[in-house]
C-alpha cells in the first residue's frame, strides 16, 4: 500500500487515476477546485481517501493542501501532479494575462508543491514526484503557444530536478502523454490521431510507476511522430505551421 497525492483528480486522467490507486488498495489524498466528485467517492472509500478544494496556481492554497495530505498520509510516498489546463490564443490580438493564467497553473502549479513536498521528502529520505507534461512539449504550436511553452518550460524544470535530487532519493518522472479523451480533448477542433480513453492511460502511467521509469511517453505513434517534429529541420517546421493552427472552443 502506497500514501499518494494526486492534484487534478477531480476528471480525465487524474480522475482514472485515483480509482484505480484506491481500487488497488492505497491510500489517496485528492486536490482540485471541485471537489463535488470527491464527496460521492469518500462515501465508498472512507478510511482511505481524503480530499482538499485547492487551486494550484494559489500558493497558500497549495500550502494547506499539503498541510492536509500531510495529516492523512503520514509520508506521501508518490505525489502526482497532474493539474492542467489548455487554451488557445491569438498573437493578433494577443493577451499576456491569457499566458500567465496557463503558465500558473501548468507550470507554477507543479512549482508551488514542489517547494512543500521535496524538503518533506527528503526528511523522509526520499518519494517520488511524477509530473503530467505533454508530447506537445516539442515545439510551438501555432493557435497554443501558452500551453506548448508551458509544457516545454515543464519538461526541462523535471529534467534538471531528477538530476539534483537523486542524490536525496527523490525520483522525479515526466509523464508526457499524446492525445487523451478527456473533457480537455471534447473542445479541441482540430484531428487528433491516436487517442485513447483515460483509463488506458491512467493503466500505462500506473504500470510504468511501478516499473520505476523516469520518462512516461504514450501512446507510441503519437510519441514517433512528435520526435519526428522535433528532429524536423525548423525551416521545413515553419512552412508546415503556415497550414496548420490548434483551434479549441473556450
Ligand atoms: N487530455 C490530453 O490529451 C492530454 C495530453 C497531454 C497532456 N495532458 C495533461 O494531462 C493533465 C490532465 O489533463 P486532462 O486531459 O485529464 O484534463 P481535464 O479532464 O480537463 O482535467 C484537468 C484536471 O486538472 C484540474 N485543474 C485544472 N486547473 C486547476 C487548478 N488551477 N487548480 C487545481 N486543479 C486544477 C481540474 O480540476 P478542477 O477544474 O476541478 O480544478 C481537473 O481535475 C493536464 O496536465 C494536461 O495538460 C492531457
Amino acid at each position: 500500500m502506497k500514501n499518494i497525492l494526486i492534484s487534478g483528480a477531480s476528471r480525465g486522467i487524474g480522475w482514472a487515476l485515483l480509482q484505480k490507486y484506491l481500487q488497488n488498495g492505497n491510500r489517496v489524498f485528492a486536490v482540485s477546485r471541485n471537489i463535488s466528485n470527491f464527496i460521492t467517492l469518500k462515501e465508498q472509500f472512507s478510511t482511505t481517501f481524503d480530499f482538499a478544494s485547492c487551486d494550484v496556481s494559489d500558493k497558500s492554497d497549495v500550502e494547506n493542501a499539503i498541510q492536509n495530505a500531510g495529516n492523512f498520509l503520514n509520508n506521501i510516498d508518490l505525489a502526482i501532479l497532474n493539474a492542467g489546463i489548455s487554451g488557445s490564443e491569438n498573437f493578433e490580438n494577443f493577451s499576456s494575462e491569457k499566458y500567465k493564467y496557463i503558465f500558473n497553473t501548468n507550470l507554477f502549479g507543479v512549482l508551488h508543491f514542489f517547494e512543500y513536498l521535496i524538503p518533506s521528502m527528503k526528511n523522509n529520505n526520499g518519494g517520488t514526484i511524477a509530473v503530467t507534461s505533454s508530447l506537445a512539449d516539442v515545439r510551438g504550436f501555432a493557435g497554443s503557444a501558452a500551453y506548448s511553452s508551458s509544457k516545454a518550460a515543464l519538461t526541462r524544470t523535471l529534467e534538471a530536478a531528477r538530476a539534483e535530487l537523486h542524490r536525496f532519493n527523490i525520483k522525479i518522472v515526466t509523464i508526457r502523454p499524446g492525445f487523451v479523451r478527456t473533457d480537455m480533448t471534447a473542445k479541441n477542433r482540430f484531428p487528433m490521431p491516436f487517442m485513447i480513453d483515460a483509463g488506458q492511460a491512467a493503466e500505462i502511467i500506473i504500470n510504468a510507476l511501478d516499473a520505476g521509469k523516469a520518462r512516461i511517453n504514450f501512446p507510441l505513434p503519437t510519441y514517433l511522430i512528435t520526435n519526428l517534429l522535433q528532429l524536423m529541420p525548423d525551416a521545413l517546421f515553419d512552412f508546415v505551421m503556415k497550414f496548420y493552427k490548434v483551434s479549441i472552443d473556450e
